[in-house]
């Protein structure tokens, strides 16, 4: 496969790498996954490529999320959109794994595959094992006519546009996009959350892209913080709740691309075990930004903290805890934290991005990975 330079330069239209611009585009990923999807008057979603009707919504007993990579991890923040809005159980399960583990699955489950490229063979195979035990499938795409998107019953398009570099970032918050949309469309028809909540919910959908664009505009704090962190052979990325889900994420973004080794912990499970390997100087990643576990998340840095970590915090816009406790900090434009993913991923692919350059690393193309995966 052969590309003639002045292509892949123009396509890159002044961004020096794929990934870069990839981040840049998620403004635009936002508002053309949301287009079309909200009603005129701005207070319920519409998601007419879902052919389920009310009785077969009504007799969902449980959601299955299963996918790969990047698409796995957004998968860990759909379980808690779904759960959270539509309150029915979820489970997210890797897809190499699924089949493997005799899931229970019957006509009343949902069976929900995310995959960018729509070819991944494992989530096909899970797909297609869901399809045989009688399950209904939505899948969560960005290619259309994909296989995925071909033998699914419903599918949602993310209209990322096409992503070129093998690290997902646009696709992966277009996946977040979408299963805000189809939470809240659960939530809509059973009658789990009030009206005027999902307004709120969809109004902040609204005003993600601007929002993206004031992170951005910050890229240089990142850089800074990449350049701190590419001299260190080992990390760690610490959260809560969504924010546990966004850290692995986090970390499979530097791992990908820099070749850093990182771990990503929930924060309070550091100390049953893996808090013997902070040592003096070693970078912490924190994300802080659930107001709801801010409390308990401090006092986890302060645990990192105690044993000569330096930790670099996100926090949320105008919160003044976290500040007193962690190094640096990042804060991320105030949003509903259910929503919060979606912009504290932002920093987290820029200082994966940085931290690859500073280390002389082919960021688009990084070793033995491969853009989509079509074998077992
Ligand atoms: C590969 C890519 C990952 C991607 C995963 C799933 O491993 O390197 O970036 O997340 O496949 O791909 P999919 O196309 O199914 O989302």
């Amino acid at each position: 496969f052969h590309v003639d330079w002045d292509i892949v330069t123009a396509e890159k239209a002044g961004f020096d790498h794929f990934m870069l611009k990839e981040i840049h585009e998620q403004p635009k990923a936002y508002r053309d996954t949301l287009s079309s999807r909200i009603d005129a008057s701005g207070t319920r979603v519409v998601l007419d490529e879902v052919k389920m009707s009310q009785d077969d919504i009504r007799s969902i007993q449980q959601v299955h999320i299963v996918a790969c990579g990047t698409a796995y991890h957004a998968g860990l923040v759909g379980k808690g959109i779904i759960e959270k809005l539509a309150r029915i159980p979820v489970e997210t399960d890797v897809a190499s794994e699924y089949r493997y583990r005799s899931p229970i699955i019957t006509p009343n489950t949902l069976v929900m595959v995310v995959s960018q490229s729509g070819e991944t063979a494992d989530t096909l195979a899970a797909l297609r094992e869901a399809k045989r035990c009688g399950a209904r499938v939505v899948a969560i795409t960005n290619v259309v006519g994909s296989s995925v998107a071909r033998e699914a019953d419903d599918v949602i398009t993310t209209w990322a546009g096409p992503e070129i570099a093998v690290a997902s970032t646009k696709a992966y918050t277009s996946q977040l996009v979408a299963f805000y949309l189809f939470g809240l469309y659960l939530a809509q028809t059973l009658g789990t959350q009030e009206a005027g909540y999902i307004a709120d919910v969809i109004a902040e959908l609204k005003r993600l892209p601007e929002k993206v664009e004031r992170i951005l505009e910050q890229a240089d704090t990142i850089k800074n913080w990449a350049e701190q962190v590419a001299t260190h052979n080992n990390l760690f990325f610490i959260g809560r709740g969504l924010d546990y889900a966004v850290a692995l994420e986090g970390s499979l973004k530097l791992k990908e691309i820099s070749y850093i080794h990182s771990e990503a912990y929930a924060a309070g499970e550091l100390k049953h075990g893996t808090l013997a390997l902070i040592e003096e100087g070693i970078p912490v990643i924190a994300l802080a930004t659930q107001e709801e576990l801010l409390e308990k998340t401090v006092s986890n840095i302060k645990e990192v903290k105690a044993r000569g970590a330096h930790v670099f915090g996100l926090n949320a816009e105008g919160e003044t805890e976290l500040v007193k406790t962690v190094d640096e900090v990042f804060a991320i434009p105030h949003t509903l934290q259910l929503l919060s993913p979606a912009l504290s991923v932002v920093p987290l692919q820029l200082l994966a991005y940085y931290a690859s350059l500073a280390r002389g690393n082919d960021v688009d193309k990084p070793r033995n990975l491969a853009k989509s995966v079509t074998v077992e």
